[in-house]
């Protein structure tokens, strides 16, 4: 126990080489590893490079970063991969079979892994230890957190370019069996410039966001053109699954402030960050940004525990009823289901709370339009027509919820690429024997 002895002396004993930590994993393992900026890139390395000394060993894990090379032909029978969310390294081997895909709400994706997946061992990276024994778990804690207490090997990849993020982020040394010491700057989402059309969107959505609103902010190119229209508000709270560098700027200069939230006054809290070292940098040792796990931090009812939360989301598609696309295009997993369906029922339980999807009208350089008729075969739905609420496009805001209909299909129509109108009312006057 390391209450009986020093901390140091435990960290020493437990710190080995990549070769020794991944020699405690098993064949037939379930090894589940950090993702996104956290990913513990040194120690998969040492895997990848060691693939002949594993057999029917699946790695478990979500929006991956580096190159999935999981899903290379060399590694096959040695290693599979099974994700929760796609990324551009590992859609086509998803397409094609040779990568698996699980889906589930964010918020269930901790008890998933415990009582289904069942993995073994988990792989993280951490802050090297403080003064006090304490490593920060960095730019990820979602579902990473809970592993520490049910998996029997705990691999921690020590980095020093990983933030000493605060909250729950904040951990013992002792809850680790093994620590592999490997530097490597983390893997970045450098933010793209900002589209017209995204610039109109984040306008939209900016005109849904009153002072004193909480909000989070979803994945992919309009949550940094949100931010660059949410400048001019007041006293914002931040409660959101992920952040991208967009907030740094808002939270700098006080917009966010977190000072009309009911939970967590004063504190932006999330459960992973995904930028660059711009974002890292800001929440080194900051303690106005707390960590939290996401089976707490996206429970809906956790949510709603604030006022007039605004949630805002990106989608694919969405069809005259309202349906919501947002992770498949056809068959093809395009990306994952995410907390969509956390926060857009957390925000519609919010007393005064609005879920918002925003979304570009059209996709293919302006060929498709993303409001259709009928959702595309094999795609599946994301957000229900009965769950979702405000729709929002370059051309507008649609307000779906308590809508009949005819309404809906109307208000949406509205919203829709001026080229794909036409053959969209046509299809509604169809559709309802009635005159748009
Ligand atoms: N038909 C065909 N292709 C389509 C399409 C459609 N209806 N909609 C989009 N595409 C294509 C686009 O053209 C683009 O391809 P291109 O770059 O070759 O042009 C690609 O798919 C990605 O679309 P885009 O809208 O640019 O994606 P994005 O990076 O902005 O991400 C989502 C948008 C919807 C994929 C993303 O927000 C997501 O995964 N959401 C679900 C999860 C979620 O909301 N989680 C909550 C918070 S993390």
């Amino acid at each position: 126990m390391v209450k009986d002895m020093d901390w140091k002396t435990y960290y020493k004993e437990r710190l080995v080489t990549a070769e020794e930590a991944i020699s405690h994993i098993h064949d037939g393992d379930r090894v589940v590893t950090s993702f996104g900026c956290s990913e513990p890139i040194g120690i998969e390395n040492a895997m990848v490079e060691n693939y002949e000394r594993f057999h029917d060993v699946q790695i478990v894990s979500m929006l991956t970063l580096g190159d999935t090379p999981w899903v290379d032909e060399k590694v096959r029978g040695h290693f599979s991969f099974n994700s929760f969310f796609a990324s551009a390294s590992n859609r086509q081997a998803i397409a094609d079979g040779i990568a698996d895909f699980t889906t589930c709400h964010f918020y269930e994706i901790p008890s998933v892994l415990k009582d289904v997946i069942k993995p073994r061992v988990a792989i993280m990276s951490v802050s090297p230890p403080d003064e006090n024994g304490h490593v920060s778990l960095g730019t990820n804690v979602d579902y990473i957190l809970s592993t520490l207490s049910y998996c029997d090997v705990k691999i921690a990849q020590v980095n020093k370019y990983v933030p000493n993020a605060q909250g729950e982020a904040v951990r013992n040394v002792s809850e680790f069996d093994f620590f592999v010491e490997i530097d490597r700057p983390l893997p970045e989402v450098p933010s793209v410039a900002i589209t017209e059309v995204e610039r109109q969107i984040g306008k939209n959505c900016a005109s849904l966001v009153n002072d004193g609103d909480c909000i989070q902010l979803g994945i992919g190119g309009i949550p940094n053109a949100i931010c660059e229209e949410l400048k001019n508000k007041k006293d914002l709270g931040l409660h959101s699954e992920m952040v991208g560098d967009g907030v740094v700027d808002l939270i700098k200069s006080g917009v966010i402030n977190n000072s009309r939230k009911n939970i967590h006054r004063g504190k932006s809290v999330l459960g992973f960050a995904f930028g660059t070292k711009k974002l890292f940098d800001f929440m080194d040792g900051n303690k106005d940004i707390e960590m939290h796990p996401i089976e707490y931090l996206n429970y809906p009812p956790v949510i709603a525990q604030n006022d007039n939360f605004v949630s805002i989301n990106s989608c694919l598609q969405i069809d005259l009823h309202g349906q919501v696309v947002s992770d498949t295009i056809g068959l093809k997993q395009f990306s994952g289901v995410g907390g969509q369906v956390d926060f857009v029922r957390g925000a519609t339980m919010s007393k005064g709370g609005k879920s918002v999807i925003a979304m570009p009208s059209t996709a293919k350089g302006g060929t498709v339009s993303r409001i259709v008729p009928v959702i595309s075969e094999h795609s599946a739905i994301t957000t229900t027509r009965n769950d979702v609420n405000y729709v929002v496009t370059e051309y507008g805001i649609a307000q779906l919820k308590g809508q009949t209909v005819k309404n809906r299909a109307r208000a949406l129509i509205k919203i829709a690429h001026p080229k794909f109108r036409d053959e969209l009312c046509e299809i509604f006057e169809r559709r309802y024997g009635e005159k748009f």
